[in-house]
């Protein structure tokens, strides 16, 4: 596609073991142009999330391709916490060790956030798969930025139904909800693909199996993934994987992937019991004017469609140079 006509992202990551699908997704896309990649602590520590990040561009073929810049080590007020038992002690569960990698010396996702954004007022979609702390503290500098923006798409909260970090608390949000408060009041579109949709973002090991384990994208996605999938049997009895963050990136290509509604969306962070919730409110109690186009469906069939194909070009494309 044309440079002019192909969506201007900026991805914001905690290298765990669905951001980088997301990755492989994002960088491989005719339809986006990737503007750059921001890492922040989440999943796993802030240089294992930027080690894996740039072992994935690696992967693909794309080192230096895209500027990757470190963000926060720490969420803004709350004490660091990881999410290793889920993505491993490398974030990756293992894999990728051995392409060697260098960290950059650019250190401040923030002021490259406020950079691009600046240099291509309107355009930007930002992609955020990890908690909000570099934007936020792009915010904090900015106040101004939101309303500069083109887009925000989200990964994360959940507005009916379960958490997976507290009893309707999702991991993003949880782990840094003034963040996530910032966010969701700066002022741009923004998109929440929560965990009422990721849930049924189901990648099943039965889906990986007929793709060619000789295309070398396919076969990391199979090997990331397995440590992923013998949890997620242990608790559901199939073995398969939430794809969370290929989701969100996959909505920023084809937004006709999920259906939205319009509402207000409130943060939590100054609760016992609640702390950290997404708080979707349906019905206007709050009588606060809709700030988020939650996703609230989504097409299980066409994703899981969606996702394999783009897996499966991203290691061809590979192969052909
Ligand atoms: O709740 C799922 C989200 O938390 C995903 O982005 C996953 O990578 C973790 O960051
Ligand atoms: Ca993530």
């Amino acid at each position: 596609m044309e440079g002019h006509s192909r969506k201007k992202v900026l991805l914001d990551v905690d290298t765990g073991v669905d951001d980088a699908i997301g990755i492989i997704i994002a960088a491989t896309a005719p339809e986006i142009q990737l503007m750059g990649i921001t890492t922040v602590s989440g999943n796993i520590d802030l240089a294992s999330a930027t080690i894996n990040t740039l072992r994935v561009l690696k992967l693909l073929g794309k080192s230096g391709q895209y500027p990757v810049h470190m963000g926060a080590s720490s969420p803004l007020k709350r004490p660091v916490r990881y999410a290793t038992e889920v993505h491993g002690k490398t974030g990756l569960s293992g894999q990728l060790q051995d392409l060697p990698v260098e960290l950059p010396r650019e250190t401040s996702a923030e002021d490259f956030m406020i950079d691009t954004i600046d240099r291509h007022p309107g355009e930007i979609t930002l992609i955020l798969t990890a908690p909000h702390t570099n934007f936020a503290k792009a915010l904090e500098k900015r106040p101004d930025l939101g309303e500069k923006l083109g887009e925000i798409i989200f990964m994360g909260g959940v507005a009916e139904g379960r958490g997976n970090e507290s009893p309707r608390g999702e991991f993003n949000i949880a782990i840094d909800p003034e963040a996530a408060d910032r966010v969701l009041n700066c002022g741009a579109k923004i998109t929440m693909v929560g965990l009422d949709v990721t849930k049924k973002a189901l990648l099943r090991r039965k889906d990986l199996e007929t793709l060619d384990s000789g295309n070398p994208v396919v076969n990391f996605v199979k090997l990331v993934t397995a440590d992923y999938m013998n949890r997620y049997h242990q608790t559901h009895g199939e073995y398969a994987c939430l794809m969370h963050d290929p989701l969100a990136v996959s909505v920023a290509i084809d937004p006709s992937l999920v259906t939205t509604a319009h509402h207000f969306v409130a943060v939590e962070t100054e609760s016992t019991y609640c702390d950290g919730e997404t708080v979707c409110d349906f019905n206007g109690y709050f009588q606060e004017p809709p700030n988020v186009h939650v996703a609230l469906e989504l097409n299980q069939q066409q994703f899981i469609s969606f996702l394999l194909n783009r897996i499966i070009k991203a290691g061809a494309d590979l192969e052909t140079h």
